[in-house]
């Protein structure tokens, strides 16, 4: 394997966080390290929970900080699916949400997604069909979806939400900033619906994945969830000040982010001028691309030998694609110049 590897496999953001956030590491006072925070006296959960309750305009007890979305996740299943109960999940999705229903013996059942030559949709109305006929007790939704990277538009949203008022609705956001930075439209569905819990991270388009950190915006339905996840020593205060600096760096995030829709859709023309490739168009930071199932075991190999590791996916009705994390341009660059390099060895 090459020295220097590039990792574009995990949707991560190589970018890196905005500076503001070394500032933060740089400068720490030390009792932030060694005392628990005491902001449960202010009664608030954290001083973060609280400028995202002001940013998103809900009530800080509406705002649920865990470690990653992946945690929040976990929580929820374990909280409200009892063995035998339903959870709905994408077709196409990540792996993770089938393994949790899994965890505490519940069932998980796909709905489906439809796909035309350049994108994935949800397809509402099997959902809605489905639902009715087998009446789940959590429904996620994920937007935009992980690998397809197609959205849901809030329209649809709302009108699948609304015949679903017997369960509780999970819509996993974690790459929606990509797709839209202005997010007013999460707290009118809050407030809108009670049983819904819309997930969001710090790991994608904050570049923060390592210091694990999200959050779930919830309906007013869902106190158990609120008491299930209190923790009453407190969260990561450091985690919790390198956040509030990322949310202080609009202007960063937005000149990142225009370099990786400007990447997404190079390799979309490049994939496209190609041969034997299919991309998909991606709300988020990766992108799709179905390519000849035959030439995946070698096309792995010569990216591993020169430090490039994307994720081919190997999933029953999803395995002749790849992913591809839109990495810096010099990444992405280096990407594509290889697998043209592949094609035209192996052509
Ligand atoms: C759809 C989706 N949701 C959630 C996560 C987890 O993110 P984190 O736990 O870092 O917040 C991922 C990670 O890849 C993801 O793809």
């Amino acid at each position: 394997l090459a020295a220097n590897i590039i990792y574009l496999d995990r949707n991560e953001s190589n970018y890196g966080p905005a500076p503001k956030c070394f500032e933060v590491i740089k400068h720490i006072d030390l009792t932030i390290l060694c005392q628990y925070s005491r902001d449960f006296k202010k009664q608030i959960k954290g001083e973060l929970s609280k400028r995202l309750a002001a940013d998103y305009g809900l009530n800080e007890d509406q705002i649920i900080l865990g470690y990653g979305s992946e945690d929040l996740l976990k929580q929820i299943v374990h909280c409200y699916l009892n063995k035998g109960e339903i959870l709905f999940i994408p077709r196409y999705s990540w792996w993770y949400y089938k393994a949790l229903a899994a965890e505490v013996e519940g069932t998980s059942i796909e709905f489906p997604l439809y796909a035309d030559d350049n994108s994935y949709y949800y397809d509402v109305e099997s959902l809605l069909n489905m639902y009715h006929a087998r009446k789940p007790k959590l429904v996620l939704i994920s937007s935009p979806n992980n690998p397809t990277g197609n959205s849901i538009e809030v329209d649809e949203l709302k009108n699948i939400i609304k015949h679903m008022k017997d369960s509780i609705i999970i819509l996993d956001e974690a790459y929606a900033m990509f797709k839209n930075p202005d997010y007013s439209y999460v707290s009118d569905l809050i407030k809108e619906y009670d049983n819904l819990i819309i997930l969001r991270t710090f790991s994608k388009y904050f570049a923060l994945a390592g210091i694990r950190i999200g959050f779930a915006l919830i309906g007013r339905e869902l106190k158990i969830f609120e008491k299930f996840s209190s923790r009453y020593l407190g969260y990561n205060r450091l985690t919790e000040l390198i956040a509030l600096a990322a949310l202080d760096s609009p202007e960063y995030y937005s000149r990142i982010t225009q370099k990786i829709n400007s990447d997404k859709l190079m390799f979309i023309e490049e994939f496209n001028k190609l041969s034997g490739f299919k991309p998909y168009k991606s709300d988020a930071n990766f992108i799709l691309v179905e390519m000849n199932k035959e030439l995946i075991p070698e096309l792995k190999e010569y990216l591993a030998e020169r430090g490039l590791i994307i994720k081919f996916m190997n999933e029953e009705e999803l395995n002749s694609h790849m992913r591809i994390t839109i990495g810096t341009q010099e990444e992405n660059k280096k990407l594509m110049d290889a697998i043209k390099k592949f094609m035209l060895v192996t052509a």
